[in-house]
């Protein structure tokens, strides 16, 4: 059981919750995850850890309502429980000098990668952060990029906030520029993941993305989350989740999220109707 200590709404169904978890708290490192059971009915799924405070025992997760678990997840209020809170689960981020690192968060893509900025930029990294929604009330955690980047572009795909266009536009422009990057670390839609690295290929430029195949016990034994890397199968829980993002094979990933559309959609609508939710 993990309280909630604090649940903010970050934007439209776009929720933040701090959670006492003192063990998981103890052992988080940047670019791990937890998995999450709101009931004891309720399906397990996997929440990167956003934030973690050693001392408070605490750790953030952000989370955007998709469908029946998160939303359920959602009604969660300040002082009530979350089931199963497991982890920290995952292989920790690379944290090491490597000089220009360029990070990339698309939708709830950004908090993901935040602690992982935040520890690259503790140990001496030039941090350029590129954050990209697709309107401006959808960019979130820009107030906590800005502290740990040295330079840092907003992009929105109708052109409210920053610079209209992708992040691939903004990647693109500083790579024209000549900017040194050494290293690009992107985590977001997988169409995103996938775009990026297809342009910092054609620059030779090492890049790591974070993926998101669907999860269970998060621990290497049900093989649900299996992807494939190098023409090799990888379990993203044990083995990532974060790889080479020249290796991926994201039109595999993308087909295998989309297995259980209509039943994610039937399940959606009967826990909406269940709870009176528009
Ligand atoms: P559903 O309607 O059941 O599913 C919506 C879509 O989510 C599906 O089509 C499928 O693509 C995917 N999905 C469904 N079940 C799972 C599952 N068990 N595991 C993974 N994906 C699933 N989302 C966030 O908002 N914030 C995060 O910090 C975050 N971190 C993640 C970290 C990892 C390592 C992974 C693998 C995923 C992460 N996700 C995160 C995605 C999140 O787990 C899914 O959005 C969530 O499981 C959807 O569940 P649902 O029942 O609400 O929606
Ligand atoms: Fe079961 Fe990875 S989630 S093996
Ligand atoms: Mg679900």
């Amino acid at each position: 059981m993990a309280k909630i200590l604090k649940k903010e709404v970050l934007a439209p169904n776009i929720k933040k919750f701090v959670v006492l978890a003192p063990e998981v708290a103890q052992k988080a490192l940047p670019g791990q995850f937890v998995i999450v059971r709101v009931c004891e009915e309720g399906e397990r799924i996997p929440l990167t850890i956003a934030d973690f405070d050693k001392k408070k025992g605490t750790v953030t997760i952000v989370f955007q309502e998709v469908g029946k678990t998160t939303y359920h997840l959602g009604t969660l209020n300040e002082g009530e429980e979350i089931l199963d809170f497991v982890g920290p689960l995952g292989k920790p981020s690379e944290i090491e000098k490597f000089g220009t690192v360029c990070c990339i968060g698309g939708g709830v893509g950004t908090p993901e990668i935040y602690p992982v900025a935040r520890a690259l930029k503790e140990i001496g990294n030039y941090i350029i952060v590129i954050i990209g929604a697709r309107t401006k009330e959808l960019v979130i955690m820009e107030n906590e990029m800005r502290k740990v980047a040295d330079e840092i572009y907003i992009t929105t795909d109708d052109g409210s906030y920053g610079m209209k266009g992708l992040v691939t536009d903004a990647l693109k422009k500083l790579l024209v520029e000549n900017k040194k990057i050494d290293r690009v670390i992107a985590v977001g839609p997988v169409i995103m993941m996938k775009a990026v690295s297809e342009l910092t290929k054609e620059y030779n430029i090492k890049t790591i993305v974070s993926l998101n195949p669907m999860m269970l016990d998060g621990t290497g034994m049900c093989g649900i989350c299996r992807v494939e890397i190098g023409g090799e199968t990888k379990f993203a829980c044990v083995d990532g989740p974060e790889f080479d993002g020249h290796l991926v094979n994201y039109d595999l990933l993308m087909a295998r999220l989309r297995t259980y559309l209509e039943e994610e959609k039937i399940s959606l609508k009967l826990f909406k109707e269940k709870m009176g939710i528009q």
